[in-house]
């Protein structure tokens, strides 16, 4: 769930669509009640809805995610991919790849998914694979260096998305001494991101804010 359903748009706009979008799978529903149980941070619904859509939409057969948790936005990747799709992603909590394994395996997607058990920063130098969907959600002060060493991996019109570039409304509001690293850095981001001159990129009140973006060079 966001932090703060009213963070960017308005209450009863943000509880209208939220009641739309209904979980009818059940294994996703019995995640997203583990992770509220755990505390574990996964993409609002509306964010695991449009990874889904937009795997599907430019048939994605090989996706790039830095930071699993429990898997749940890797299976709404996976099922928008169908069969024949790949999702390599990267986690270094060993405590979440044991969670996600599980899930991966009820879900039928363990043939789906590599997970790379490492720091996105250690691992992405190894990757040799190019990818059609770059989707970013870890550590935010590391933000721009995925977006660096993920690009060279990522196919000419291939799509990037990120997820928390609003970080609960908070990166939008007037800086101050006292401002988190994470908002800072997410500031700083957003204009990187949205200025890069391989990318035509734009930021999605959807969720948390998503940054939405197409390689064009
Ligand atoms: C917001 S959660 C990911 C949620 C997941 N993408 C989803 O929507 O279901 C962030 C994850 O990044 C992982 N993480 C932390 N440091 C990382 C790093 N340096 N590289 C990759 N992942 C990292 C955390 O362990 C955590 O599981």
């Amino acid at each position: 769930m966001k932090a703060r359903v009213d963070a960017i748009i308005q209450r009863d706009q943000a509880e209208y669509l939220n009641k739309l979008t209904t979980q009818n799978y059940p294994l996703l529903a019995e995640m997203e009640a583990y992770a509220s149980e755990h505390r574990v941070p996964i993409a609002d619904r509306e964010v695991a809805l449009f990874l889904e859509i937009t795997a599907r939409a430019i048939a994605a057969k090989k996706v790039l995610e830095i930071g699993m948790a429990i898997g749940y936005s890797v299976i709404c990747l996976a099922r928008g991919m169908g069969q024949g799709g790949t999702v390599v992603t990267i986690e270094p909590s060993d405590e979440m790849i044991d969670a996600a394994t599980k899930f991966l395996k009820r879900a039928n997607l363990s043939e789906n998914v590599q997970i790379q058990r490492g720091k996105a920063l250690d691992v992405m130098p190894h990757l040799t694979d190019t990818f059609d969907l770059l989707y970013i959600d870890a550590v935010k002060e590391e933000y721009a260096q995925y977006l660096d060493r993920g690009l060279p991996l990522l196919r000419s019109g291939g799509v990037v998305i990120v997820d928390n570039l609003l970080w609960g409304g908070r990166v939008a509001q007037a800086a101050t001494a006292n401002d988190e690293t994470s908002t800072r850095a997410l500031r700083d981001f957003n204009r990187y991101f949205m200025n890069h001159p391989q990318l035509r990129a734009e930021i999605l009140s959807v969720g948390d804010g998503l940054g939405y973006a197409v390689k064009t060079a």
